[in-house]
């Protein structure tokens, strides 16, 4: 059976060619520039390119950053911002240091530096590429106003076990959809050079395996087989490369046996030797000091070498390079070719940065730049994007304009912290309009709008309870907007239950008794484990972290100004006893099924409670017309899939068509099916789109058991749907030539 057999290697090859092609004198200029100046740093200068310092919280640097800039023992710091603390650290670097090498500037730019954005997971729930590079963009423009130059995002772990609370910060369970917002998200930040004005250079991080955390506990090993890498957790970091991230970030997390931050199979043979990177590798926060902690290095020293040698370029916080790089080297336990192949990296990317021709901040007012009308607008279209209609039984949403008194209750609803999220880089709660304020606007002065906490996120008393019960006896409608703290996900925030925490749940209970139509809304970090709203809510509208303008496009989608399109980028499970739960399983020998002897659990369904790609709407569509421009197609063919959806209700709105994959048989064990497509289009009442999609080697191929990625013949089944569960079908199949 002639397989068309693309090695990982050749793909890159051409990929480099294409590349070399097009910038080859320029790099070499460029080459000649670094070796230029490592031919005239010392060891000790060359040691302090390595080394990144954090600077205080509210953004100014440390006293000793300057004598150590001075002495060009630093090369970049994270935290410090702000035009005249940047430029006046970055003057004792250049101007006063014997070489001049700039420093570059860093800070976790997630979703937004002032003008917040749904948290990534909401952004993936958009399934939006476009909207996210917009977003994206505008963070970096605020970015560089405030001096920075590198953001450590985006953030492209695939992850499947929501009780790990930095499900918040990735694009949630699927190698594809987050390969898309990875992707969306570099180009976003960079552009097309990360040196032009308003621009950033980007960071795909946690290189690697990190969101397989074992239990979804923070920080915990995880034992994945290549097969795993390369299938699930390579892709995402593997499209940040291809549109052109500048850098990468070594993970806390030990991978098949070896820590991420000294991997040589991972950031060497990989990272550099099949995909061809040439930026810079910084450590995750004192992930190299950690590595005696993880038992691969029995002292500093040995931490250091082992990291360099794996290729973690740059040291972040811990100093060990700092501090033993020179004895190692004279011990004969560091080559200095490896030291010279960190420091090159490090210069290249700042070269490439243009630092040196402009090292300094442009002096613009922030106000100038942050908070922008235009930032806020495309930040509450960013919100309204990411809202995902999970019920709305009899349709109680949208609310009716001639409603006369509204219960708006639950410890979210006024509450403006939560709103940002995790990570919200330099956003301010007073900046950021509360579902209350944004609700008493929306709804206007016919509307009596009024609140109660009910309870906190955690804990409340009777009293309180009560008093919002009683507000939602007297009500026509009763909103409660409940979740998680901003605090409960994001880094170090895993959960072992993933309910509703406090007495929340005590609360809706308390409201459903009272008989009035009850409306929830969801502000969470993770997937939740909502079994009895899902069974006696209505309504329920997840909104997840929204950001500076979330309170508005919630507003305005209960009152239906916006009609909800979002999908789950993540699967939401009916107990975390199922956890991981995704869709993209494998089938098992034994399926689910009626018999005993097959795979399933006692005392829960295997099936989720709601599943990856679901939303529902305001309208309705209907897809007909599948077509395929052909039934069988050689190994190296194409096949082009068209689907007609229309809008068949009375309201204008978004769908998202999602092309999976299944590939009958083949020679490993394959998910039953996979993502291989997606479009967002927006429709009128009965207006229809004709959607089409293209299948060709890259979508159907797989890596056979020798780990080659292959296309190989045989049968495949697609579907074309509305999420991950339902649509039209077809099958074709694939011929060796
Ligand atoms: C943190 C995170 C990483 C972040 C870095 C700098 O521990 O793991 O995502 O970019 O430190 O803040």
């Amino acid at each position: 059976m002639r397989r068309l057999i693309f090695t990982a290697g050749l793909c890159l090859t051409l990929f480099g060619a294409t590349r070399a092609l097009r910038g080859d004198a320029g790099r070499d200029a460029l080459e000649a520039r670094v070796d230029a100046l490592l031919a005239r740093m010392t060891v000790a200068e060359k040691l302090g390119q390595l080394q990144q310092l954090d600077g205080f919280a509210e953004g100014d640097f440390r006293p000793e950053h300057l004598e150590l800039a001075r002495r060009g023992a630093l090369g970049s710091t994270l935290n410090v911002r702000g035009v005249a603390r940047v430029n006046a650290l970055q003057r004792a670097a250049v101007a006063e240091s014997r070489l001049g090498i700039p420093l570059l500037f860093a800070f976790d730019v997630i979703h937004g530096y002032r003008t917040i954005f749904p948290i990534p997971l909401g952004a993936a729930a958009s399934w939006d590429p476009a909207g996210v590079e917009r977003s994206s963009a505008i963070a970096a423009a605020e970015a560089r106003a405030v001096g920075l130059r590198w953001t450590f995002a985006p953030m492209v772990d695939v992850a499947r076990d929501a009780r790990w609370g930095r499900v918040a910060e990735g694009a949630g369970e699927d190698p594809f959809l987050g390969a898309a917002m990875a992707r969306a998200q570099v180009r976003g930040f960079q552009g097309d050079d990360p040196a032009a004005p308003g621009r950033l250079l980007a960071c795909a991080k946690h290189w690697v395996g990190y969101g397989a955390a074992e239990a979804g506990r923070e920080y915990n090993t995880t034992d994945l087989s290549e097969r795993a890498l390369r299938e699930v957790h390579f892709p995402p970091f593997r499209a940040a490369l291809e549109a052109g991230v500048g850098t990468f970030m070594s993970a806390f997390n030990d991978v098949d046996g070896r820590p991420a931050s000294a991997n040589p199979f991972t950031l060497t043979r990989v990272l550099r030797g099949e995909w061809g990177f040439d930026g810079l590798v910084v450590s995750d926060y004192e992930s190299v000091r950690e590595l005696q902690a993880h038992g691969v290095a029995a002292d500093e020293a040995e931490a250091a070498a082992v990291a360099l040698r794996a290729g973690v370029d740059m040291e972040m916080v811990s100093r060990l390079y700092v501090r033993h790089g020179a004895v190692l080297l004279h011990g004969g336990r560091l080559d200095l070719a490896t030291l010279d192949q960190a420091v090159r990296r490090v210069l290249r990317v700042k070269l490439r940065l243009g630092l040196f021709e402009h090292p300094y901040a442009d002096d613009v007012p922030e106000s100038d730049v942050l908070l922008r009308p235009q930032a806020l607008v495309e930040a509450q279209a960013a919100a309204a994007r990411s809202l995902v209609l999970l019920r709305n039984e009899g349709g109680l949403l949208p609310l009716r304009r001639d409603l006369r008194r509204l219960a708006l209750v639950g410890p979210l609803a006024d509450d403006a912290q939560a709103l940002l999220g995790s990570w919200s880089g330099d956003g301010r709660k007073q900046d950021a309009v509360t579902l209350l304020q944004a609700v008493r606007d929306e709804a206007g002065t016919g509307v009596q709008v009024e609140h109660a906490r009910g309870c906190g996120i955690e804990g409340g008393d009777e009293a309180e309870m009560q008093v919002a019960v009683d507000l939602a006896r007297r009500a026509q409608v009763t909103v409660a907007v409940l979740g998680e703290s901003a605090e409960m996900s994001g880094e170090a925030a895993s959960r072992s239950v993933l309910g509703l925490p406090g007495r929340q749940l005590e609360l809706l209970q308390r409201l459903h008794a009272t008989g009035t139509p009850l409306v929830v809304v969801l502000m969470n970090g993770r997937p939740l484990a909502l079994p009895w709203l899902a069974e006696n809510v209505p309504a329920i509208l997840e909104a997840w972290f929204p950001g500076t303008r979330g309170g508005p496009a919630i507003a305005d989608a209960l009152f239906g100004d916006v009609n909800p399109g979002g999908k789950l980028p993540m699967t939401f499970p009916r107990s975390v006893g199922q956890v991981p739960l995704y869709y993209a399983h494998k089938r098992t020998g034994r399926p689910p099924a009626e018999g005993k002897y097959t795979s399933k659990y006692l005392d829960v369904p295997v099936t989720p409670q709601w599943p990856f790609g679901f939303g529902l709407s305001y309208t309705r569509f209907e897809l007909s017309g599948l077509s395929l421009s052909a039934t069988r197609i050689p190994t190296d063919g194409e096949l082009e899939v068209a689907v007609d959806v229309r809008n068949v209700g009375a309201r204008s709105g978004d769908e998202v068509l999602q092309l999976y994959l299944t590939d009958v048989a083949a020679s490993v064990t394959r998910p039953v099916q996979e993502l291989r497509g997606f479009e967002r289009v927006s429709l009128a009442p009965g207006a229809t789109r004709r959607v089409r999609f293209e299948l060709g080697p890259r979508e159907l191929g797989l890596l056979d058991a020798e780990l080659r990625f292959v296309v190989e013949p045989g049968a495949f089944k697609l579907r074309v749907g509305q999420d991950s569960t339902s649509g039209l079908e077809a099958a074709f199949d694939v011929v060796a030539r």
